[in-house]
């Protein structure tokens, strides 16, 4: 009895002391956790860095990609421990509709949509998707830079965003499954567009059915047969591989695919001012740079599509464009009612080259610009 008492004892002592074990054990991780979390916190705290998180939706080596680079290169070194800036692109982060809300809503900083895709938030922004309005990307800089185009970059503040520069693309191509010569050849053919209005009315007047998909699902959408074709900008296509899948380009050059840098207003107004205006130095620098690397990258990409086994690059001639251009030209002037006055004469003028100093590249005759919508 005795001993069974002792050794029950003694058991009921290991017992006790394995308890006590486990809670110096579980105390020891409860102390560690909270250390590690201080450590983090006061490592959040003594890191006063600006943090901007610039989200996209193509790849690295696309224009846009490689210029939200560049501008992420030169922010560091202009700013070393002040500024950061995280890129998140192909939409690692939102994708094409999320990206003004995410901006709104503070879970990032920078993005660069399409201008088609704010063409939601600001109907003026629709001059630049009006069909065959403007004959080159040249034209389309000189409206950019006009009173009226620098104008356009202020018409989000109503919703808290500021426009900071623009970024060039280039021009969009059409791709489909059959060749598309005229628009006729367009009936009854699913499309995918970015999210505008002109677009899916421009599809809607060629008898085609227009499907507003975001650009993450291109590929998908064009290998499962989901749509018969897509317009894109020449690198865009390249960098989705859609000549893998799309065997015919009509280089209709019918609109221009360019972006807008946007911010928070909050969040830029609250900058540090000399902060702010290295920014701005830097976009100012960046762009002009970035516009010609996406010169470069057009005719780059277009070069490896073409010589891409089996696909046929469709130009058209004078009377196919003729045809597009009646074909379009409808929807062009339907809107146009819509935009404000300043802003189509504008952008007329930069059509016309009226008021404008137009010199000719170094190398390369002045192309006389296709002749285009009148609206
Ligand atoms: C698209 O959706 O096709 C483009 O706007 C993607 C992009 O950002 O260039």
């Amino acid at each position: 009895m005795r001993n069974l008492f002792v050794s029950r004892n003694a058991n009921h002592t290991t017992d006790r002391r394995r308890r006590l074990g486990t809670l110096v054990a579980r105390c020891g991780i409860v102390v560690f956790c909270m250390c590690v979390a201080l450590i983090a916190v006061s490592a959040e705290e003594t890191d006063d860095r600006i943090i901007i998180r610039f989200s996209h939706v193509v790849g690295e080596g696309t224009p846009k990609g490689m210029e939200a680079t560049l501008f992420k290169q030169r922010v560091e070194e202009a700013l070393p421990g002040r500024v950061k800036v995280e890129i998140y692109p192909q939409s690692q982060k939102f994708n094409d509709d999320e990206v003004v809300p995410a901006l709104l809503f503070g879970d990032i900083e920078m993005a660069a949509p399409s201008l088609s895709k704010l063409t939601s938030y600001a109907s003026s922004l629709r001059v630049f998707d009006l069909p065959m309005i403007f004959p080159d990307v040249d034209a389309v800089h000189r409206f950019q830079e006009s009173a009226a185009g620098q104008g356009l970059l202020g018409n989000l503040r109503s919703i808290g965003i500021t426009g900071l520069a623009y970024w060039d693309n280039g021009v969009r191509v059409i791709s489909a499954n059959r060749p598309l010569r005229v628009p006729e050849d367009a009936k009854g053919l699913q499309i995918r567009i970015e999210n505008s209005q002109v677009f899916f009315e421009q599809y809607s007047q060629l008898g085609a059915i227009p499907q507003r998909l975001p650009f993450a699902s291109l590929i998908d959408v064009i290998r499962n047969g989901y749509v018969d074709g897509q317009e894109n900008a020449w690198s865009n296509i390249r960098s989705r591989g859609v000549q893998r899948f799309q065997k015919y380009f009509t280089e209709l050059n019918h609109s221009f695919l360019g972006y807008m840098v946007i911010t928070n207003a909050e969040f830029w107004d609250g900058l540090p001012a000399d902060v702010r205006s290295v920014l701005q130095e830097i976009l100012a620098r960046t762009t002009a740079d970035v516009n010609e690397l996406a010169r470069e990258q057009a005719s780059a990409s277009r070069r490896e599509i073409m010589e891409t086994e089996g696909v046929e690059i469709l130009t058209p001639s004078g009377a196919e464009l003729a045809s597009w251009r009646e074909a379009l030209c409808s929807v062009a002037k339907r809107f146009a009612t819509e935009i404000p006055n300043e802003v189509l004469a504008a952008a007329r003028a930069a059509v016309r080259e009226e008021g404008f100093e137009v010199a000719a590249r170094a190398g390369e005759p002045k192309p006389s610009p296709a002749p285009s919508c009148s609206f």
